[in-house]
């Protein structure tokens, strides 16, 4: 050991043996001191100087124990301090820390002891720092994990080794590294640094650990912020802007007034959509779900117009005659307006198509200044028709009641229930019950559509309902009806309508300035002779409309100047005429009768045609008739075999042929007992040989007695018989209280022949003499045979 070596007071910095260290020097004794070092070629002491604060340390003030190091180069600085390269060699004690005269400072050192101590502890201690050390050392430098000295700790070196090449680099203070230098017990040096490698490792978890927790909880916030930015972005892309629709909806729900319950399912809805992609077919299905609900007027609706005397200007002036109807409309209205909260019956009106029950319905409707819908029943057989479709279904829909209201935009319009009677029902379910529900003022203050899946009140609507014939309504739902009868036109009726009506709103329609036609009663009544025959003014509406449609033609091709409508014209427009009124010719053979039949379409003529063919007994029945039809054929029959003799017939006739019965228009279904008395008519006719009376039309049910029973639709065939040109008409005498609902000019025009019994309508169909022909007589020797009892 050297007397003296120039001393280094090191603030800050303990090294330790078997290390290169680069050091500054820039005190002045220091720079001295390596001034001396370069001049003699001396090891380096270097000390902690634990106060950092002093200038000038004394030699108390340095630590006890330091390191000999050797200066490997030396760098002067521009500012005169010098940078110098040293390799630590061995600890060293020193004493005598002193300025020499030359002015460096200096120090005697001394040779420092190791002590291995206890063996076990050494080894137990070196085990647990080589375990711990990597660790630490990625945790204190995980950008650079310090390889090498990773490299060399595994290499055989010695526990004194181990600890003086960790000590730099686990982040220890000066002061804790001093003490690591300082220990001259090897096995307590190590226990003191595994320590050190302890703590250091806590630390190092905790921190990893705070670092992740924040991590997490800024990714969590983060990552949700990030992707509705994203989703914004790609919706900016697509040129939606999903926030401002939301907010829309928002503002929609408030505004539309639904009641709280709907408008929670509503928000819930919203929330939901908010959440799902805009490419999604939930999306879709929520959006159109959502544009439902807040469509729907759950609190819009129309004032009332109170006044009867407008309402009757209304439906006067919409509709020609009526008057027992439009009666009824205005009392119906009157008693609404006494009893508000009247649960009132539904209207329904029933009667031949085209005689104007849905345009009453649409007029009832703008008396009252409400709005108007309709809904056509036809042919409907799917309940989810009425209730609507569930929401989970594709394409769902609501049913036609919603769909009728949103359309109308206020809750208490006119709802047409149009046609019904062709309601159908198969095994979709019953729309007729679901209608019911709809009807009943009891349950339809919530009703519930499928789709909205939320009550919504119809007690404000006004339903009317119309229909062509009452049978064919199920019965629940007949039961809530309040009927009103509407019946078909007389002819003169028909011109009124044309001239005062449907010319008026056709030439609207068509854009033809009145006056350009020169359109008479007469040519009216020619059209409604020749082109229709029909209880309403349906196909009377359509021809007309043919011949409007040919003027605006003529007009826009240039033709431009106002002219006389003609027959001649509306043949050529038209064609020739459809409907002959002569019947004579046809009835002018034995074995043909006129009937009167009612059909849902309103009264019509019906020809009935009996004929026989040589071969064996029977009779054959034509025509698409019903059950109820062909039995009162049979019974005709029976009972005319049974009176046959009585007017001279040979029953021998009845065995030898087979007859036929036969009623044309064969893909009309026809039913009913009412052509009873035709029939049995029909066939006497052909066994005399005899044609009946020419414009003789009948109608009656008759018994196997030969008594003819009344039968229904009298009115309605009536109006028929007149149209067809019939002058006669033969009914059971119980009708003819029927016939005081038939206009005046009806009962004046046509003869009606009251009968009780067929023997009655044979007098008025052969002549009085057919009554008092002779009976037929058995020709002597001739077998008996078919005899009827
Ligand atoms: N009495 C009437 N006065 C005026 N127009 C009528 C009359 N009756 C029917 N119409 C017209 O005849 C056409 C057919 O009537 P519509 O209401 O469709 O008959 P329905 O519903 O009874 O079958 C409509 O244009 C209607 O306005
Ligand atoms: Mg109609």
């Amino acid at each position: 050991m050297p007397r003296y070596s120039p001393a280094l007071a090191l603030r800050n910095l303990v090294l330790f043996p078997g290390t290169i260290t680069n050091i500054t020097i820039g005190r002045g004794p220091s720079v001295l001191a390596m001034d001396v070092h370069l001049d003699k070629k001396l090891d380096l002491i270097c000390v902690l100087q634990p106060d950092a604060g002093l200038e000038n340390p004394g030699p108390g003030d340095v630590a006890k124990v330091g390191v000999l190091a050797r200066i490997l180069r030396t760098l002067n600085l521009p500012d005169g301090s010098v940078r110098a390269m040293v390799e630590v060699i061995e600890r060293c004690t020193l004493t005598d820390f002193h300025d020499t005269p030359e002015g460096g400072t200096c120090a005697t050192p001394g040779r420092f002891i190791t002590k291995t101590g206890d063996l076990k502890g050494v080894q137990a201690a070196e085990k647990r720092v080589r375990e711990l050390a990597p660790d630490v050392l990625t945790m204190t430098a995980p950008d650079k994990p310090p390889e090498a000295l990773l490299r060399a700790l595994e290499l055989n070196v010695g526990p004194e080794r181990v600890v003086d090449h960790l000590a730099p680099q686990v982040g220890l203070v000066a002061a804790e590294s001093q003490e690591l230098l300082a220990e001259p017990d090897l096995a307590k040096r190590l226990e003191r640094l595994v320590w050190f490698l302890e703590r250091a490792r806590e630390y190092g978890i905790l921190k990893t650990r705070i670092a992740a927790e924040v991590q997490r909880a800024m990714d969590e916030s983060q990552r949700e912020y990030h992707l509705r930015e994203q989703l914004k972005a790609i919706q900016k892309e697509l040129g939606e802007t999903v926030n401002d629709e939301v907010s829309a909806y928002e503002a929609k729900i408030v505004e539309s007034g639904m009641p709280e319950e709907v408008a929670k399912e509503a928000r819930r809805e919203l929330d939901r959509l908010k959440k799902i992609h805009v490419d999604a077919s939930e999306y879709m299905v929520a959006r159109t779900w959502l544009d439902w609900i807040v469509a729907m007027p759950w609190t819009k609706q129309t004032e009332d117009n109170t006044s009867l005397h407008e309402a009757k200007a209304v439906l006067d002036g919409e509709h020609y005659g009526l008057e027992k109807v439009k009666e009824r409309l205005l009392e119906f209205l009157a008693v609404r307006q006494l009893k508000k909260d009247a649960k009132s019956p539904i209207l329904c009106l029933v009667g031949p198509p085209g005689v104007g029950k849905t345009s009453l319905g649409h007029s009832v409707a703008k008396a009252l200044g409400r709005k108007v819908e309709r809904i056509a029943l036809g042919g409907m057989k799917d309940e989810a028709e009425i209730r609507g479709h569930r929401r989970t279904y594709v394409g769902a829909m609501p049913g036609r009641v919603i769909q009728a209201l949103r359309r109308a935009g206020t809750r208490n319009p006119v709802i047409i229930l149009d046609e019904l009677d062709k309601i159908g029902n198969d095994f979709r379910g019953d729309p007729a019950s679901a209608l019911l529900e709809v009807l009943d003022p009891e349950q339809n203050a919530n009703f519930r559509d499928h789709y909205l899946d939320a009550p919504f009140d119809l007690s404000h609507v006004l339903f009317i309902g119309t229909a062509n014939t009452e049978d064919p309504i199920p019965a629940a739902l007949h039961d809530r009806l309040e009927i009103i009868r509407l019946h078909g036109y007389i002819e003169e009726e028909k011109v009124a309508i044309g001239e005062r009506h449907l010319h008026k709103r056709l030439l609207e329609s068509h854009g033809i300035e009145a006056g350009h036609v020169d359109f008479s009663a007469a040519m009216l009544q020619h059209m409604i002779r020749s082109y229709t025959r029909e209880a309403g003014v349906r196909s009377l509406e359509r021809e007309l409309a043919a011949i409007y449609r040919k003027t605006a033609r003529r007009i826009v091709e240039g033709d431009a100047a106002p002219f006389v409508l003609d027959e001649a014209l509306i043949t050529k427009w038209l064609g020739p005429p459809k409907h002959h009124p002569e019947l004579a010719e046809r009835t002018d053979r034995p074995g043909i009768v006129i009937g009167l039949a009612w059909t849902e379409s309103g009264g019509d003529i019906l020809f009935i045609e009996a004929s026989k063919v040589a071969g064996p007994r029977g009779l054959k029945i034509t025509g698409s008739l019903g059950n109820v039809m062909k039995e009162s054929c049979e019974a005709a029959m029976t009972y005319v075999r049974e009176q046959a003799e009585r007017f001279g017939i040979d029953p021998k006739v009845f065995v030898d042929n087979e007859f036929h019965l036969h009623m044309p228009a064969g893909a009309i279904p026809k039913d009913g007992p009412s052509a009873g008395v035709a029939m049995a008519t029909a066939l006497v006719s052909l066994l005399i040989g005899k044609p009946i009376r020419p414009n003789l039309a009948m109608t009656g049910e008759i018994t196997l007695r030969g008594k003819v029973l009344p039968v229904g639709g009298i009115k309605e065939k009536v109006l028929a018989a007149r149209r067809a040109g019939i002058t006669d008409v033969v009914m059971p005498s119980l009708c003819e209280r029927d016939l005081h609902d038939v206009p005046q000019v009806l009962r004046d025009e046509l003869t009606y022949h009251f009968v009780e019994n067929a023997d009655e309508v044979w007098g008025l169909a052969f002549g009085a003499d057919f009554l008092t022909r002779p009976a037929f007589v058995k020709a002597e020797g001739a077998a008996v045979v078919g005899a009827v009892s």
